[in-house]
Order: structure tokens, then C-alpha cells, then sequence
């Protein structure tokens, strides 16, 4: 049975460029005559009927704002089998035959689930600043809070330059530290901390000590928050050394902001070759990007699959800070 209607969403935390890939299932959609349904708030706004038609119009201007105008939520009651039933059973209701679902692992999940106990294609985008979702090498606001978390390393530097101290910055990551190791990378980091590889404090303390000795005055620590908290980090170093710490977490700033190019075009090219997916035919994929092409994987295999972080990157940092 061909597409007729597509129904678009965004789930789980935001991130900035979800409204690029927005616009792009969009036009996409009514490129090829389909119709499309914008349902607002993630599942639960697909369990309360917040579905309404959206046009060309409709997504114009937004293209460079960071969240989202679908707006973003968590469902707790998608996850049991009545709420799903309910959401299909609207989607039914609404003739939506296929759903472009834009979020992260627990939003595909939510696809994944749905897919089971209805005919509704489903197509998911990965969506998250933690980059953390395997099948693509990038997830849409990832490279944006990249740059953000950067812009404020790089301001911290500077005052901690001239005050002569060590910064401990906690970035977003809860399980990965994909944000940390390449922020961390970027911002010339004394030392990287993510959930990935075991770490030592008295070793981190010792480096510190023996740049105290060379003359390094002030430093940059980069903590994802799956790993450990900053304040902790820091009241651990700040005992042992004669540096002046202070710790910051840069938190839901990461979040926002206009999307960088990168992150608008990889959503825009997201959007449309997951409408172009569904027209096609398939069901039960995200798209994503590896190695600079357009790919589609199962969507059950982000469930299986373990993303691993480029171990070889850390090295470099650590090599990068004597
Ligand atoms: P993210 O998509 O950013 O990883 P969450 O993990 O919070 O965010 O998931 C977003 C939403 O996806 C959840 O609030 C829930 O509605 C839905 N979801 C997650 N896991 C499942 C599941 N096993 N079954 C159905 N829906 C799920
Ligand atoms: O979007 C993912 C993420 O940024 C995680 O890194 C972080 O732990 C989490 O969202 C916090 O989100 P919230 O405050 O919305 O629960």
C-alpha cells in the first residue's frame, strides 16, 4: 500500500535542527503529493490528538531556530501496550499511514513499538545532541552543541587565564561521551572525562601537579556528565593541589541555538531521503549518515548495536596536553 499521509513528530530532548528536518518531511512530503500532519508534543501529543495539517507555509522561517515548533515531550503511557494501541488507533482515525519520527533511542523505541501492533510505516530521524544513537556517524544537533559547549570553553579560557585557575566543565552525556571527547579535543582540553574509559583522579591530580611544576597556570577539564559531576571533580583536586578550581556545568544551553550549516543540511537531506524511503516502500528504518552517505538501518538494530567513541581521539587530546 503506497504513502498517502504522513504524520511528522519530535520526541525525547530536543535539539537544534529537529525544526530543519521539520520542514524538510515537510516539503518533501507535499513535493511529491503527499499530505502531511504535524502532531505536537511527541506521543503524548499524539495521545491527546494535537494533529494538525501543515503546509509549505507552515514551516517557512524556521529553518535556522534551534528547538522545535512540534515542541518535544516525554510519554510515559506510550510505553504501555493500551497507550499504544490508543496512538494507533488515532493515527488510524487520522488516515496517517506513515509517521516520520524525529528524536532519540527512546523515541525510536517508541517507533519500533508502535510498528508492532500497527500497519503505520514508520521512518525515524535520529535526533539528539548526544550523538549516542548507532547506524549514523551524526544525529541532527550534535555538531550545533558542539560549537555552543566550544564558544563557552573558550570564554572560560580566557578568564581563567588571567585568574590563574582550573575549570572543570561538565557537558551533556548521560550514558556517552561523544560531546565531551570532541569539545574537549576542540577546546584543547587538559584532560577529557567520559563514561567510556575507567578513570583515575590521583592519576588526573598527578598531571595536574606536574603542570603546576612546568608553570601551567590554568587549565580546562572536561567532564561528561555520565561520567562524573564537576563540583565533585573539582572539591577532590581542589584538596590536593595549589591550584584555584572552579567547576561549571554548561547544561540545557547545549540544547539551543540556531543550528549550525552542518546541522541544517544534514537535516535537511535527512528529511527528505526519509520521505523518499517511505515512498519507496520501506518501513521500520532510520536514516542516517556513514562515512558521508545517506544510509537506512533497521530500526530495531540502534537497539542492539553499541555506538563506540573513537578511542584514538583521546590519545590525541592526552598527547596534546604535556
Ligand atoms: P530520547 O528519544 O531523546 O532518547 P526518551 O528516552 O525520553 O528520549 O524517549 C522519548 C519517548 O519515547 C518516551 O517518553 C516514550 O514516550 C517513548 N518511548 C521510549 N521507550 C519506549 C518504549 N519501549 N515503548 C514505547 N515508547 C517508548
Ligand atoms: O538530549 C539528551 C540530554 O541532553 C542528555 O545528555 C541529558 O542528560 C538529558 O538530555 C537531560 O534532559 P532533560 O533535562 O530534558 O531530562
Amino acid at each position: 500500500m503506497s504513502v498517502k499521509r504522513i504524520g511528522v513528530l519530535t520526541s525525547g530532548g530536543d535539539s537544534p535542527g529537529m525544526n530543519a528536518a521539520i520542514r524538510a518531511v515537510v516539503r518533501a512530503a507535499l513535493y511529491n503529493g503527499l499530505e502531511v500532519y504535524g502532531i505536537k508534543r511527541g506521543y503524548a501529543g499524539l495521545l491527546n490528538e494535537e494533529i494538525e495539517p501543515m503546509s509549505s507555509l507552515s514551516v517557512g522561517g524556521i529553518i535556522n531556530r534551534g528547538g522545535t515548533i512540534l515542541r518535544s515531550a516525554r510519554c510515559e503511557e506510550f510505553k504501555t501496550l493500551e497507550g499504544l494501541q490508543k496512538g494507533a488507533a488515532i493515527l488510524d482515525k487520522y488516515g496517517i499511514d506513515a509517521l516520520a519520527i524525529i528524536g532519540g533511542d527512546g523515541s525510536m523505541r517508541g517507533g519500533v513499538e508502535l510498528s508492532r501492533i500497527s500497519p503505520v510505516k514508520v521512518m525515524g530521524l535520529p535526533g539528539t545532541i548526544d550523538n549516542d544513537i548507532p547506524g549514523t556517524d551524526y544525529s541532527i544537533g550534535f555538531d550545533t552543541a558542539v560549537n555552543t559547549a566550544l564558544e563557552a570553553i573558550d570564554k572560560v579560557r580566557d578568564t581563567a587565564y588571567s585568574h590563574e585557575r582550573v575549570f572543570v566543565i561538565e557537558v551533556m552525556g548521560r550514558h556517552k561521551g561523544f560531546i565531551a571527547l570532541e569539545v574537549g579535543l576542540a577546546g584543547g582540553a587538559e584532560a577529557i572525562l567520559i563514561p567510556e574509559v575507567p578513570y583515575d583522579l590521583v592519576d588526573l591530580l598527578d598531571k595536574l601537579r606536574e603542570s603546576y611544576e612546568r608553570g601551567k597556570r590554568s587549565s580546562i577539564i572536561v567532564v561528561a556528565e555520565g561520567a562524573a559531576r564537576a563540583e565533585d571533580v573539582k572539591k577532590f583536586l581542589q584538596e590536593h593541589t595549589p591550584y584555584h578550581m572552579r567547576a561549571l556545568v554548561l547544561g540545557h544551553m547545549q540544547r539551543g541555538g540556531s543550528p549550525t550549516a552542518f546541522d541544517r543540511v544534514l537535516a535537511t537531506q535527512l528529511g527528505v531521503f526519509a520521505v523518499q524511503r517511505l515512498l519507496d516502500g520501506h518501513t521500520n528504518e532510520m536514516v542516517g549518515v556513514e562515512g558521508g552517505r545517506l544510509v537506512a538501518v533497521p530500526i530495531e538494530y540502534i537497539h542492539t548495536a553499541t555506538k563506540t567513541i573513537d578511542l584514538r581521539k583521546l590519545e590525541v587530546a592526552s598527547m596534546m596536553a604535556i
